[in-house]
């Protein structure tokens, strides 16, 4: 028999409707709905409307019922950038930059990404497993649906490929859904030191044919950064990636700006990431390309960097989307609350434009737009039930989670009233 449920009685229905990015101005409309219920058939989203209409309709005992009565319903939120799957911990860099040391500094010492790399050697594909399953349901508790997950803690063909199995094994046992990337080029090994050129010939001629031999990927990203991959180090990288299949993404003008934005421009990317010194000519470039800017302010916030220019980059025409970053170097939080805050607070967007930038243009960054990211009908299920009558309140309640209840592919998996989530 068919899943069927009614969510009635909602104070608003946030729909973030439509089925690709919100640029610029449009970041500006949510479609809200007051006195709204949805209808689910199985795992989509079968009708969302005023609940008079939608009521007049059905035979309410068909139904399994979850009143949402004085909420606010939201699309689950999409966390379209993190690393997710990873050995050991670094708490010990943390200390080192609150003592003064920058995070390249760390890094050139041979800690950094080298250091999880090392750690993700050594970790089994159970390990890597057990551990990313905590993450996951640490985002869920968040209001987190679908989630973006990069390899890149191997440089090296056996572990790249491990993490990137890992990820597939976690999208098959947990109810997430995971948009994995093959992040080979995140840093250059010790064994390639001073030779970053042929460290990418290594990915393209060994690592590459083998993630897409086996279907183990969906994006191509690279760290496109001084000292680490030049610009044309990317080109070189994603041009032989897209020949393969495999749609382009970037850490982009993270630190210095070398011209990422530019380049995602130039190759279509879906998405540029990071940005905090993205020319505005590379702005203007993406905007015109319809490249999503993804803007991780945890990860400035945690190296204490200056925010990306998220009002010029949306004055510009851009879509942005809003991401953890979750890594266990550069941001280490799982936290959604607390990138709503800075975006709100720190980065001067509107409540309408920070709610949009975790949905729908979420879903763009993962090329996903058509599916999940609003609550449309024909779309999945996944729909996330506030305890606060307005959006309003998402961003007030600082740094603390709003989400009630979590329902994904039509189930509720997670109920902050509730000891265990249920199906
Ligand atoms: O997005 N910038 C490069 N990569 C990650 C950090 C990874 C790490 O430090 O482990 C980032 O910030
Ligand atoms: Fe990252």
């Amino acid at each position: 028999m068919a899943n069927k449920v009614l969510i009635k009685n909602a104070n608003q229905i946030v729909t973030c409707s439509g089925n690709k990015q919100k640029k610029g101005k449009d970041m500006k409309e949510l479609h809200v709905i007051t006195d709204a219920s949805i209808i689910i058939h199985d795992n989509i989203i079968k009708k969302v409307g005023k609940t008079n209409d939608i009521l007049k309709n059905i035979k309410e005992k068909d139904y399994k019922v979850i009143n949402a009565k004085d909420k606010c319903i939201t699309p689950g939120f999409i966390d379209s950038h993190t690393h997710l799957v990873f050995g050991g911990y670094r708490a010990d860099e943390y200390n080192m930059r609150l003592a003064g040391a920058s995070y390249m500094e760390i890094m050139k010492q041979g800690g950094g990404i080298q250091s999880t790399t090392n750690a993700t050697k050594k970790a089994s594909l159970d390990e890597l497993v057990e551990s990313g399953l905590k993450r996951l349901d640490s985002m869920v508790s968040f209001g987190v649906t679908s989630v973006e997950s990069k390899s890149g803690y191997g440089l090296d063909l056996d572990t790249e490929i491990k993490q990137l199995k890992a990820m597939k094994r976690l999208d098959e046992i947990h109810p997430m859904d995971i948009s994995k990337t093959f992040l080979g080029a995140h840093a250059v090994p010790p064994e390639y030191k001073g030779r970053a050129d042929e460290f990418i010939d290594f990915i393209i001629e060994t690592v590459l044919p083998e993630v897409t031999n086996n279907n183990l990927a969906e994006f191509c990203d690279v760290f496109c950064e001084k000292n680490v991959f030049s610009v044309e180090e990317s080109r070189k990288l994603l041009k032989a990636a897209q020949k393969l299949g495999l749609k382009s993404k970037l850490h982009a003008d993270e630190i210095v700006r070398i011209g990422g934005a530019e380049l995602a421009a130039e190759i279509g990317a879906i998405s540029a990431d990071h940005l905090l010194r993205a020319s505005d000519e590379g702005i203007k470039l993406m905007a015109k390309e319809d490249v999503v800017a993804t803007l991780l302010p945890g990860t400035a916030f945690s190296l204490k960097e200056e925010y990306a220019r998220a009002r010029y980059i949306i004055d510009s025409g851009c879509a942005v989307a809003l991401a953890t970053d979750m890594n266990p170097g550069s941001c280490f939080t799982e936290s959604i609350p607390l990138i709503i805050a800075l975006a709100t607070l720190y980065m001067n967007m509107s409540i309408e434009e920070t709610i949009n930038a975790l949905t729908i243009n979420a879903a763009a960054a993962i090329d996903r737009a058509k599916e999940i990211g609003s609550i449309d009908e024909g779309k999945k299920a996944d729909i996330l039930i506030h305890e606060f009558p307005t959006y309003n309140y998402i961003p007030y309640h600082i740094g603390v989670s709003t989400v009630e209840k979590v329902i994904k592919d039509g189930k509720v998996i997670f109920d902050k009233n509730k000891d265990e989530a249920y199906a």
